[in-house]
């Protein structure tokens, strides 16, 4: 998928949060500045959240009330998987709510397979290249749930 404003990669994520069910485990991944707090945002839009989300970078985790619970986890800082198990960060009441990680490639094999991972290419000004991937047939429904109205990447070439 494309989006061209902030706003739009918001209203991405606020319609895939209408699928999510508790347990679910989402990694977002882009550089620094790509969108992926602008897509943790709308996500808890969509689960009716109306405190405001902020990068968690300085908390490490950030837990909000709406339809479920969303904890919004940032490894920005965070060296590697096991400071991440050191410091608690996954816990067993994630299975009521939802887990947005952004940098969660750097839990590497730490990461559970089974999990939603949003692939955010591009910074600045430019257009964003959204892409979903599925890690279990269990994930698929956000694939289902992409609304109508967004912008279709032009091919899948160089998608990941
Ligand atoms: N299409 C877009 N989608 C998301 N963010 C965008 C888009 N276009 C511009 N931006 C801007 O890019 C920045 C993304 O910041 P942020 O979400 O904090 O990134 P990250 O958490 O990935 O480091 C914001 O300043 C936002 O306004
Ligand atoms: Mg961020």
């Amino acid at each position: 998928m494309v989006t061209r404003e902030p706003a739009g990669t918001r209203a991405l994520a606020s319609a895939l949060a209408g699928t999510a069910r508790p347990g679910d485990l989402i990694s977002l991944i882009g550089d620094l500045g790509a969108g992926k707090t602008q897509f943790a945002k709308g996500f808890g839009s969509g689960l009716g959240i109306t405190d405001t989300i902020v990068s968690p970078s300085f908390v490490l985790m950030a837990e909000y009330r709406g339809r479920l619970p969303l904890f919004h986890i940032d490894l920005y800082r965070l060296a590697d998987a096991a400071d991440a198990f050191a410091g608690g960060l996954i816990d067993e009441r994630q299975g009521e709510g939802v887990t947005l990680i952004e940098w969660a490639e750097r839990l590497a094999d730490a990461m559970p397979a089974d999990h939603l991972d949003v692939f955010i290419d591009g910074t600045g000004d430019d257009p964003r290249r959204i892409t979903l991937r599925a890690g279990s047939a269990e994930y698929g429904r956000y694939l289902d749930a992409v609304p109508a109205w967004v912008e279709a990447a032009e091919s899948a070439e160089g998608s990941r």
